[in-house]
């Protein structure tokens, strides 16, 4: 399977490894900065590289392009490599608008091919037990969800995305970039999101052309509501070296759970359902999810979904929805919170 990685930075290399792990070919490493590509083409030390993903898409053993561009080149790009016949993933999310996101639909429709946004989060091991714990009714019916993602925008990061802090270019802000990931593991945990209000703190990381900071109120179909912060300017000794922090707390009728990490992690129940309550006294359970690579899990997902001609679980028909609630989210800011129903 020859693979063409455009957009060689952070998202990227990590997606070159992975896609290096699962046996596939790098045939092209593609950016505008030549070092950046090179340091692709250097994790297989073979295939070429270039500044224009369309001498990639021109080649015609190439089966699939892995778009990990600023947002708002993931639809034109992700549109020509479509129409080209490449299958395509692209980094979350799947679009800046809408519109851009269902002509890239639309266009891997016509093609036959198969569109999948690398959304890797869903992928996580630990967000995947808290769903099956959820569904098997450890805490109950879900009544309020609280989930925090903090992060910290250091001179270095800023430095090294520069795209990150235009407004346009990253089709929002921290809203955009991180709540995506977010709304998308709620609605695999909790279910569908109906309406979101959203407001944006005052702003500490003066650079960004967008919210650094905000928080979200969701409403859920099943009734459920919950809070969403979205912060790049979540300072502290951990954050401050880089790593974010990943929260999700859950209160349900019969308890609650509560998971911290990312690609893995603890999960803290505290349930008062019957079998669990030990002489009649309840009790805390602590699991421990070992870390696995969601890089790796989502780009064998696509790989066994092109092998198999499978749909993958993160389909570009069922990403549109999570950019619609941070679109919906934005709407929002710009009305004084206001609530926005989501159809
Ligand atoms: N899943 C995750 O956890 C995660 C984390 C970080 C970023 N991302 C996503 O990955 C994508 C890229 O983000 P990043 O942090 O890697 O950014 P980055 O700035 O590190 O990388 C983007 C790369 O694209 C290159 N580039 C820009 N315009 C180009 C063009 N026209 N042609 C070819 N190359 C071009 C830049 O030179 C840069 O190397 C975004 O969609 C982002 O949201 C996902």
């Amino acid at each position: 399977m020859k693979v063409a990685i455009v957009g060689c930075g952070w998202a990227g290399i990590r997606h070159a490894r992975a896609f290096t792990e699962c046996g596939a070919e790098i045939a092209w490493a593609v950016d505008t900065d030549e070092k950046r590509a090179e340091k692709v083409r250097r994790i297989q030390n073979s295939g070429r590289i270039a500044a224009e993903y369309k001498e990639a898409i021109a080649d015609a053993d190439l089966a699939a392009v892995d778009i990990c561009l600023p947002h708002d080149l993931h639809a034109p790009v992700a549109i020509d490599c479509l129409g080209a016949g490449k299958h395509v993933l692209v980094e979350k999310p799947i679009a800046a608008t809408l519109e851009e996101a269902e002509a890239m639909i639309q266009a891997a429709a016509k093609a036959g091919v198969v569109l999948m946004v690398a959304e890797n989060e869903v992928y996580s091991p630990l967000y995947r037990r808290v769903r099956d714990l959820i569904a098997d009714g450890i805490i109950g019916k879900p009544a309020l969800v609280q989930m925090t993602r903090g992060a910290y925008a250091t001179e270095d990061y800023k430095q090294n995305r520069p795209w990150f802090l235009d407004e346009k270019r990253a089709a929002g802000g921290m809203m955009m970039s991180g709540g995506i990931h977010d709304v998308e593991k709620l609605r695999m945990i909790i279910g569908e999101i109906s309406a979101v209000q959203a407001l944006q703190a005052p702003r500490r990381c003066p650079e960004m052309g967008a919210d650094d900071t905000g928080i979200a109120v969701l409403r859920f179909e099943n009734g459920a509501i919950g809070t969403m912060i979205q912060s790049n300017s979540y300072k502290n000794a951990i954050t401050a070296a880089g790593e974010e922090i990943h929260r999700l707390r859950i209160d349900g009728q019969l308890g609650s759970i509560e998971a911290i990490g990312t690609h893995g992690g603890r999960i803290c129940i505290f349930s008062e359902k019957e079998d669990l309550v030990s002489e009649g006294s309840y009790v805390e359970t602590e699991i421990v999810v070992p870390e696995q690579d969601t890089f790796y899990l989502e780009i064998a997902h696509f790989l066994h979904c092109l092998e198999r001609g499978e749909t993958p679980i993160t389909a570009g028909n069922k990403m549109r929805r999570s950019l619609e609630i941070i679109l919906g989210a934005y709407k929002s800011m710009e009305n004084g919170g206001a609530l926005v129903p989501l159809e």
